[in-house]
C-alpha cells in the first residue's frame, strides 16, 4: 500500500476545480447525486447535448471537492488508453496509468463523458468498477486495483443518437442510476443564458423562448431540439453586437439542420420572436 500511501495527490492539481462552476439545478438532481455517491452507486447521465451533464459533473465536483477525470469517448478508445500501457523509454519499459487507472487509484470522478462511443472492450472494463467489487483489473500486469473510497464513475448519454449500433447495452445501462437532465423550463433557460451570454434580462427570456418554442418542431424533422448551448452561443453574439435575427441563424438554425425545410420552420420561429 505504501506506494499509494499519497492517494489524492495522485491526481495533478488541474483535476480540482478551483473556481465554483455556476450550475442551476433544474430538479432534486444534485440531492440524487450525492447520495449516489455515498453509497457508492455508479450515475448515467441522460440527456440531449447542451442540457449540462458536463457542467453538472463539473459542479458536483467542486462542490464534493473530488478531482474530476473527463474521458470524452471515442470509437478508437480502447481499454489500454482507459487502463494505462507500457511505454518504452530508451531500452527500457515503463508502465503509465491510463486516466481511468489514475481515478480509481485517487478517488476521483471519473467522466466518461458520450460512453457509447467507446469500444465494446471498454464498457466491459468498467463493469466490476460497478457493483460492489469495485475493482479495475489490469491484465497486462496481473494486477487488480481497488477503487479509493472516493472513485465515483459516471457516464454520459445521449438517448437521441439511440441506433441499434450505438446503443448501451442492458448489461452495461442497469448498473447505474440514471439522471436525466432535460431541457432546463424557460425561466431557468433564460437565467442561464443571461448568465452564460451577458445578454439583458430581456433577451435572455426571448433566448428562452426560441429554445421552447424550436422544441415544438421535433415533430418536422428536427432530430434533436436545441440545447442551452447553442442559445448561449446565439446569446454571445448578440451581447457584442450581432443583430438577433442573424445571430439566430448562425447559431441556432444553421447550427441545428441542414434541411431547408427544417431550417425555414425555425427561422420562422426566430422572426416571430425577434420581429
Ligand atoms: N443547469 C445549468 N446550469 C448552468 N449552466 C448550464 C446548465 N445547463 C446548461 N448550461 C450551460 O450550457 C452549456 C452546455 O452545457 P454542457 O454541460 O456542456 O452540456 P452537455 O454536456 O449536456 O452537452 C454549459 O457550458 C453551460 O453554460
Ligand atoms: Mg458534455
Amino acid at each position: 500500500m505504501a506506494e499509494h500511501e499519497n492517494y489524492t495527490s495522485y491526481l495533478a492539481e488541474e483535476y480540482v476545480i478551483q473556481e465554483e462552476p455556476f450550475y442551476l439545478p433544474v430538479g432534486d438532481e444534485i440531492e440524487l447525486f450525492e447520495v449516489a455517491y455515498s453509497q457508492n452507486l455508479p450515475v448515467l447521465l441522460k440527456g440531449p447535448t447542451g442540457t449540462g451533464k458536463t457542467r453538472f459533473v463539473e459542479y458536483m465536483s467542486y462542490r464534493k471537492s473530488i478531482p474530476l477525470m473527463t474521458i470524452a469517448c471515442h470509437e478508437d478508445l480502447t481499454a489500454s488508453d482507459l487502463v494505462g500501457r507500457y511505454l518504452l523509454e530508451g531500452d527500457e519499459t515503463r508502465w503509465v496509468d491510463g486516466p481511468l487507472a489514475r481515478a480509481v487509484k485517487a478517488g476521483a470522478i471519473c467522466y466518461l463523458d458520450e460512453i457509447v462511443e467507446a469500444r465494446k472492450d471498454t464498457t466491459v472494463l468498467i463493469h466490476p468498477l460497478t457493483d460492489h467489487r469495485r475493482i479495475l483489473p489490469i491484465d497486462k500486469r496481473g494486477e487488480v486495483l481497488e477503487a479509493h473510497d472516493g472513485f465515483q464513475l459516471v457516464v454520459s448519454y445521449n438517448p437521441g443518437y439511440q441506433s441499434a449500433l450505438k446503443d448501451l447495452k442492458h448489461s452495461t445501462r442497469q448498473r447505474f442510476m440514471a439522471l436525466e437532465l432535460t431541457h432546463p423550463p424557460a425561466d431557468l433557460e433564460a437565467r442561464i443564458v443571461q448568465h452564460e451570454s451577458g445578454v439583458s434580462e430581456e433577451m435572455s427570456v426571448a433566448l428562452a423562448k426560441l429554445g421552447e418554442k424550436a422544441r415544438n418542431l421535433k415533430d418536422h424533422g428536427l432530430q434533436e431540439g436545441v440545447g442551452t448551448r447553442l442559445l448561449i452561443y446565439a446569446g454571445k453574439l448578440i451581447a457584442r453586437g450581432i443583430a438577433p435575427r442573424r445571430a439566430c441563424q448562425v447559431a441556432v438554425t444553421w447550427a441545428l439542420t441542414d434541411d431547408q425545410q427544417v431550417q425555414r420552420s425555425v427561422d420562422e420561429v426566430v422572426n416571430s420572436i425577434f420581429e
